[in-house]
């Protein structure tokens, strides 16, 4: 009989923003795995205990954890970005695969907001199915993601009256924002924004660590905020020791 691979979404940290669904998985399965990065960003032992926080919260009874050492990423040739993110994908895959066999059961991966967004766990678990080593039946449990919660704490709806709305990274932010006018903006680890030509053109909602007691927030048009994004960011670092922000741009209408 296959096993339960579970891709659970826990939302963006706050323990009160896990769904009813995921917390009726979450006491159904064996264990739970989760990707474990302190190895290479110490600062991330956090990001784990925020989601031991949410299962001692949802978990009724005892429960476990199996904690999968995230493979390192090849970073160095940003041109191959694609090649070393697929190898990536790959490594992870096995390790997550060795993990499974390790210890049989049901299982459930605990992933950061809502799987169907900038994360890779859905494709490393197609990729775990495909290969048949492990028999798993894998299943996709939403989460909120930190670009809803983004919007809620700013009291925003995303997209303007019937627009579309860009949702990207910052490595690809210059090029997007060239012909987009409204975009969310996801895995800037540099403030990319801050190097916009017309930082006078845009608006921006900020949010850092959502969800999380460093919570930090702040809207403005670009010129006049981006400063005190930048300090609030290294704040919310020292703070926590980890920083994830995600904004919304919007470009300011002339009259
Ligand atoms: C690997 S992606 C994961 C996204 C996640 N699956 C989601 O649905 O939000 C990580 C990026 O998500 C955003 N992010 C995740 N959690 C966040 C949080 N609590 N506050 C602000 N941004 C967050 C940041 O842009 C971060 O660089």
């Amino acid at each position: 009989m296959s096993r339960r691979l579970a891709l659970v979404g826990l939302g963006p940290g706050d323990p009160e923003l896990v769904t009813a669904q995921a917390a009726r998985v979450l006491n159904e399965v064996d264990y739970f795995l989760v990707a474990d990065k302190t190895a290479q960003h110490p600062g991330t032992a956090d990001l784990i205990e925020r989601r031991d926080a949410i299962c001692e919260r949802h978990v009724a009874g005892p429960w476990r954890t199996v904690h999968v050492a995230d493979p390192e990423r090849d970073r160095a040739d940003p041109a191959d970005y694609g090649a070393a993110v697929r190898d990536w994908h790959e490594a992870r895959a096995l390790a997550f695969e060795s993990a499974l066999l390790e210890n049989p059961g049901d299982a459930a991966v605990l992933v950061w907001g809502d799987p169907a967004l900038y994360d890779s766990a859905i494709r490393i678990a197609d990729r775990i199915a495909e290969r048949g080593v492990v028999d798993v039946e894998v299943e996709v449990v939403p989460g909120l993601s930190s670009v809803q919660l983004l919007a809620a704490r700013h009291r925003l709806v995303l997209n303007t009256i019937g627009g579309p709305i860009t949702i990207t990274t910052g490595r690809r932010l210059l090029d997007d924002a060239a012909s987009g006018d409204n975009l969310v903006v996801m895995l800037d680890g540099a403030l990319t924004c801050c190097r916009l030509p017309d930082p006078s053109g845009w608006w921006i909602w900020w949010g850092a660590n959502l969800g999380s007691p460093g919570e930090q927030l702040i809207a403005g048009r670009l010129d006049e905020v981006a400063e005190a994004i930048a300090d609030r960011r290294e704040e919310a670092r020292s703070a926590q020791g980890w920083v994830m922000d995600t904004y919304l741009l919007r470009r300011v209408t002339r009259p």
